[in-house]
């Protein structure tokens, strides 16, 4: 057990925001988001996009960081702090980091690929030529391996310096550059003679592609790209300061994931358009369709390792927060060394992601249920795990503990002004929420259909 006198915490707020904000702003965000939008609609997914972060996802938020902050404990200490029969729900949410970093340092190793690969140049303007490069680097046996351990090992040395030594500083170190580099492409991307036809792509809203899925496709992402119902921001939550504005920095940091998200899209889109490629290259726009733009843009290796290095970042910080849950849960719970913990825990995904790795080759005839082991990994936690943890911390919050505690909590006992409250509270986190995200599991499992 940990002393609480002694319990490591972020040393100012801006600290939390960029800690929090770094584990929000992932792949998620500049990877997946803008292909979703342009696949769904563009304006109009992303008005869908924007209510639900409102309503649904800055509330989760604040619970998340409102139950971390008051217990003082990570993930499975807090549910046993403030609902002893519910500390299942904290075990779930560290299995799914677990499962959830284990394939995404394999993906955090192909940015680091790609950033190399863009710096000398991609040389090739097919996107059928970099759609083979792009198979052959995942499925070799070898070197995405090589690059999963090179990102795992950032993950664990970052984490491995502590809370203020490590996340803390290494967060005000880059998400600053993220947010330099994202204006500099932007910029870049829509000075470019084509970027009109791009924003049109992506901004006049096409309400024709909106149906059940759509809400739900933007659900999820909005789940996935907050780190929600896992435990990382509630984790978080738990290093700030008694002092701090909760409701304040939960809406800062969805605002500013939400952005970046928006951000990524300008700079993909009217580059894309620029050059005349496919926009709905759905997921390989990222690993296929942009090299092949940076190919034919002038100082296209500086624009695109800048792009991949953005990437890097953004991937890095969330890795680091998909590690710390863990690596408190063991440190609080069985009064590991946070050095041993780091090392232990990081090694043991990095061996499961060997297999996530070899499954998109050697491997790939291994299925369950037609996924190989990557997608399976990905499916248990973002259709199961998350939703699941979500769906029961909100309703662990809000009736459990009960919304008198947490108001109390997300006041600073009373001290601070937060108009909006005990609608936060009383409807959205109690109802609204725990109800949408029901919806969102019984579809991902396939019995709501829609
Ligand atoms: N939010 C991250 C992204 O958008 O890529 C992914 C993520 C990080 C999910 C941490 C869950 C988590 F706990």
């Amino acid at each position: 057990m940990s002393d609480p006198n002694t319990r490591e915490g972020f040393a100012s707020k801006i600290g939390f925001i960029f800690a929090a904000a770094g584990s929000a702003i992932g792949l998620g965000n500049i990877w997946r988001f803008p292909w979703l939008a342009g696949a769904n609609g563009g304006a109009a997914f992303l008005i869908i996009y924007l209510g639900i972060v409102i309503l649904v996802g800055v509330t989760m938020f604040m619970g998340e960081v409102t139950l971390g902050r008051y217990a003082q404990r990570s993930n499975v200490g807090a549910f046993k702090k403030v609902a002893p029969g519910w500390t299942w729900v904290g075990a779930m949410g560290l299995l799914a980091g677990f499962l959830i970093l284990s394939y995404y340092s394999v993906v955090g190793g192909w940015v680091i690929y790609y950033f190399v690969r863009a710096i000398a140049g991609f040389n090739m303007t097919d996107p059928s030529l970099t759609g083979q490069l792009f198979e052959s680097f995942i499925t070799h046996p070898l070197l995405p391996l090589i690059f999963h351990a090179l990102f795992m090992g950032m993950t664990i040395w970052i984490c491995y310096n502590g809370v203020q030594g490590g996340i803390e500083k290494y967060s005000n170190i880059m998400m600053p550059a993220l947010f330099a580099i994202l204006i500099i492409l932007a910029i870049r991307s829509l000075t470019l003679p084509g970027a009109a036809e791009g924003l049109r792509f992506y901004l006049v809203p096409d309400f024709s592609k909106i149906t059940g899925k759509t809400f739900l496709d933007a659900l999820g992402q909005v789940f996935f790209s907050l780190s929600l119902g896992m435990g990382s921001i509630l984790t978080y939550g738990s290093y700030l300061s008694k002092k701090e504005n909760i409701p304040q920095v939960s809406t800062i940091v969805p605002i500013m994931d939400t952005l970046i998200a928006f951000t990524a899209g300008l700079i993909i889109f009217p580059a894309v358009f620029n050059y005349g490629f496919e926009p709905a290259a759905g997921p390989g726009l990222t690993f296929v369709t942009l090299p092949a733009v940076f190919s034919e843009m002038p100082l296209g290796n500086l624009f695109g390792g800048a792009f991949f290095l953005l990437l890097f970042l953004a991937a890095l910080t969330s890795a680091i927060s998909l590690l710390e849950p863990l690596t408190a849960y063991m440190m609080e719970e069985h009064g590991w060394e946070r050095k041993r913990a780091t090392v232990i825990l990081g090694s043991i995904m990095f061996v499961i992601g060997i297999g996530a790795s070899l499954s998109m080759g050697v491997w790939s005839s291994f299925k369950i249920a037609g996924l190989v082991f990557f997608d399976q990994l990905d499916w248990v936690a973002n259709n199961l795990l998350l939703p699941l943890g979500g769906m029961f911390t909100a309703i662990v919050v809000a009736w459990v503990w009960g919304t008198k505690n947490a108001l109390q909590e997300a006041t600073n006992d009373g001290t601070l002004k937060f108009g909006l409250g005990d609608f936060w509270a009383n409807v959205m986190l109690k109802y609204v929420s725990p109800a949408l995200v029901a919806i969102l599991f019984l579809t991902g499992i396939g019995i709501l259909k829609v």
